[in-house]
């Protein structure tokens, strides 16, 4: 049953219609209340914060019809697939999974198995699913998590897939429960949507219009983690510096910082900031507090002004190397890292070496590097293209031989140096090694007691690694 099928035209519209915020109280309807009694739930996330903050969402509105979590998909009543859409790779990733969970279904017919996420908002991904793979019963996107206990009784009582995707602006709903895995480190959305249009870019259209929560609602979201013993929280959005823009009030992304640094919850990230607008009062107060780590990634895309022009990425070379340079001097020893696509279409070997100049420039801590993916529906996928997968390859393994030799040298800064360690847990290739983040997001691998997970201690390092640091507990 095809309810609302996605629409990319109409996923790209903005108007200057205000943002419906939603604070009603959320509910189950009768049918639905303690259908998870007793049952099991399975999702798999994939892409960006923004996805896994939407899982625990889900995550939320589960457990209040009875669900519990799982981790073993065999013994779930439903599974769902939060999926990411940002580039091929990742939707083969997910193509591949709702493959391997067909002998699961065929074996329990009873179990519902669902498509979310940015992938849902697609067209052609759900025509395709819709055209070859049957055992899905459910497909739904990120602007209607809060209908899933409708639309999850609405695929109990049908064979047929149940589609029901919104190509909107988007609302901010406020009212939508949740439930954190982590207890130590929490995502705090700031804002949803995004209206850069980078012309190589799916987002704006997955993710609907760039809209802020209240600043009084974020304050309120982060005093009650503080309370309940977070130490780290990371602001998200698609680019937090547009925070407040579509608010009709002063708030704007360094008021809403200042005033969640002076909660004194012990750290603060945000991710992640466009150099666009990064505005020299958000430089003041990230410098003012020390509790908003001395960490900033700051996507770059590309070293040559041509390109960045036709990515509408709205800053020169110029302009991000003054920014970059401007955080520098202003917040001592802090560390900046980027994103940066290669193969951009008809990137020239010369337009690929000015990439490759920024980065002897900028001496990332550490650079998320991809090879360009054409995402149907943007402006960049209409481009005639002249580069070869091969070149663009080859590309990008120059580029990670550079951007490792500069991430070596930044943890070099930290050699027998006592640095402080955020512990998440046992480390994930030792049981009696454990492991977390320093301020300057350093991966940091200790032996230590277990009593020390969910608290920062001081840790001297004693061997730096390109991807980690070794440390022993002072
Ligand atoms: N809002 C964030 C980016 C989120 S997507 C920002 O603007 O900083 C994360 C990264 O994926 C981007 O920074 C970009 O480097 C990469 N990316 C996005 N679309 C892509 C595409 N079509 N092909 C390859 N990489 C892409
Ligand atoms: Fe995509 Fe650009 Fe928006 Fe980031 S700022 S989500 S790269 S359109
Ligand atoms: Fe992917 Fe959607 Fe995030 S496309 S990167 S999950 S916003």
């Amino acid at each position: 049953m095809i309810k609302n099928m996605p629409d990319l035209k109409k996923a790209q519209r903005r108007t200057k219609n205000d943002v419906n915020i939603i604070k009603d109280s959320f509910f189950i309807p009768p049918m639905m209340q303690n259908i998870g009694q007793g049952k099991y739930y399975h999702i798999v996330t994939y892409g960006c914060q923004a996805n896994e903050r939407d899982t625990e969402t889900i995550n939320g509105i589960l457990e209040m019809m009875g669900y519990q979590s799982c981790t073993d998909a065999a013994e779930a009543s439903v599974i769902l697939l939060n999926t990411c859409a940002i580039r091929d790779n990742a939707e083969q990733k997910v193509f591949g999974k709702i493959g391997a969970i067909k002998h699961l279904k065929q074996s329990k017919p009873e179990l519902i198995f669902g498509v979310c996420g940015c992938m849902a908002q697609e067209e052609d991904t759900v025509n395709e699913i819709l055209k070859k793979y049957h055992h899905i019963d459910l497909v739904f996107g990120t602007h209607n998590i809060n209908d899933l206990p409708t639309l999850l009784q609405e695929a109990m009582q049908t064979k047929e897939t149940i589609v029901d995707v919104l190509s909107q602006e988007g609302e901010v709903f406020e009212n939508l429960p949740t439930r954190r895995d982590n207890k130590i480190k929490a995502w705090v959305n700031i804002m949803y949507g995004c209206d850069k249009f980078c012309t190589y870019c799916i987002v704006p259209y997955t993710r609907g219009k760039e809209r802020s929560r209240l600043a009084v609602d974020i304050i309120d979201e982060v005093k009650s983690l503080k309370a309940a013993g977070y130490q780290e929280i990371t602001l998200l959005g698609q680019n937090v510096n547009a925070y407040g823009k579509d608010l009709n009030s002063e708030d704007n992304f360094a008021s809403l910082l200042e005033a969640v640094a002076l909660l004194e919850i012990p750290r603060i990230r945000f991710m992640t900031s466009h150099p666009w607008d990064f505005s020299a009062e958000m430089i003041a107060v990230i410098a003012k507090y020390d509790n908003i780590m001395p960490f900033i990634h700051l996507p770059v895309q590309s070293g040559n002004n041509d390109i960045l022009k036709i990515m509408n990425r709205q800053y020169t070379v110029e302009e991000y190397k003054e920014l970059f340079d401007k955080i520098k001097a202003a917040k001592s020893n802090v560390s900046i890292s980027t994103d940066i696509i290669v193969g951009f279409p008809n990137e020239t070997k010369e337009q690929f070496a000015d990439t490759l100049a920024l980065v002897e420039y900028c001496q990332f801590d550490n650079a998320f590097t991809f090879v360009y993916s054409a995402r149907k529906g943007t402006p960049a996928a209409k481009m005639v293209d002249n580069v070869s997968l091969k070149e663009k390859q080859d590309r990008l393994q120059i580029l990670n031989k550079s951007v490792n030799k500069y991430m070596h040298l930044q943890n070099e800064r930290f050699e027998n140096k006592i640095v402080e360690v955020l512990v998440d847990g046992p480390s994930k290739k030792d049981e009696n090694i454990l492991s977390g983040y320093t301020a300057h997001n350093k991966l940091v691998n200790f032996k230590g007691d277990k009593t020390l997970i969910g608290k920062i201690v001081k840790v001297k390092i004693v061997e730096v690694k390109t991807w980690s640091l070794q440390g022993e507990v002072i």
